[in-house]
């Protein structure tokens, strides 16, 4: 695991969305997996402007999200669709053809293995995004999550149901969610995790002193041999790095 210290949110932002960007630069056909929540807002907005800028073509790489609610009807604007769409799918001027969406609304057990299928179709995934939750959890893979789940169906926990629910103003937050598992997630080339805020130290320091701990499921990703972390102060402020 290498650890990107930043000096700023600003800063492990703009590191975050400039990776993404010179990947799609460099190699425009990449497959780039998609994580959300309000992390990677920021992210998004700066890929996009960086994009624009710079006139680099997106129309040739591929996307897959991580996770996405089970329950929602379509175009919920809660659900994980409707956020990529907002800002990624619309600003970046991208085709719904170059985004693998979770099948939510086919059968559970079919969604899952289709979006396994589709992973493996497209060559497997080069930059994965991810943020984590306030409890350890990657993607959906909330705390006791197996080193070697797949994409499946997962119970949200009370804390991650807590969190969220604000996205949720009418009061319909779903308790279950499709999400890549980890053993899915470890497949991608690269992991790039990005933690900001003080809400994030507590997750952080643990990620850094345990291994392999299912209680916290995001331990499992140190074990890829291109795991990135970039953290801004406060989501470091409890971590004690001998430099
Ligand atoms: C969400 C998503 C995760 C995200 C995490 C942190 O529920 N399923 O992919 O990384 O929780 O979200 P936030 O960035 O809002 O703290």
């Amino acid at each position: 695991m290498r650890i990107i210290m930043s000096d700023s949110a600003k800063e492990a932002v703009s590191t975050v969305a400039t990776m993404v960007f010179e990947l799609i630069g460099s190699h425009p056909n990449s497959v780039i997996g998609l994580a959300t929540g309000k992390t990677m807002e920021p992210v998004y907005e700066i890929w996009s402007q960086l994009a624009l800028d710079n006139k680099i073509p997106h129309d040739k790489c591929f996307f897959f999200m991580l996770d996405e609610y089970l329950g929602l009807p379509p175009g919920h604007q809660g659900s994980f669709r409707s956020y990529i769409e907002k800002r990624v799918l619309a600003p970046l001027k991208l085709h719904a053809n170059q985004f693998a969406f979770h099948p939510v609304h086919a059968g559970i057990d079919q969604a899952a293995s289709h979006y396994e299928q589709s992973l493996k179709e497209a060559g497997g995934v080069d930059l994965q995004l991810l943020g984590i939750g306030t409890n350890g959890h990657v993607g959906f893979n909330e705390p006791g999550s197996s080193k070697n789940s797949r994409t499946r169906m997962v119970e949200l926990t009370n804390e991650t149901i807590n969190t969220n629910q604000i996205d949720f103003p009418n009061g319909d937050m779903p308790s279950k969610a499709l999400s890549m598992g980890i053993e899915t997630i470890l497949e991608a080339k690269k992991l790039v995790m990005l933690a900001t805020g003080q809400s994030k130290a507590d997750a952080i320091k643990y990620l850094l002193n345990h291994h392999d701990d299912p209680k916290c499921p995001a331990t499992f990703l140190k074990n890829h041999p291109n795991f990135i972390l970039v953290l801004d102060p406060e989501a470091a402020s409890k971590i004690n790095l001998k430099i």
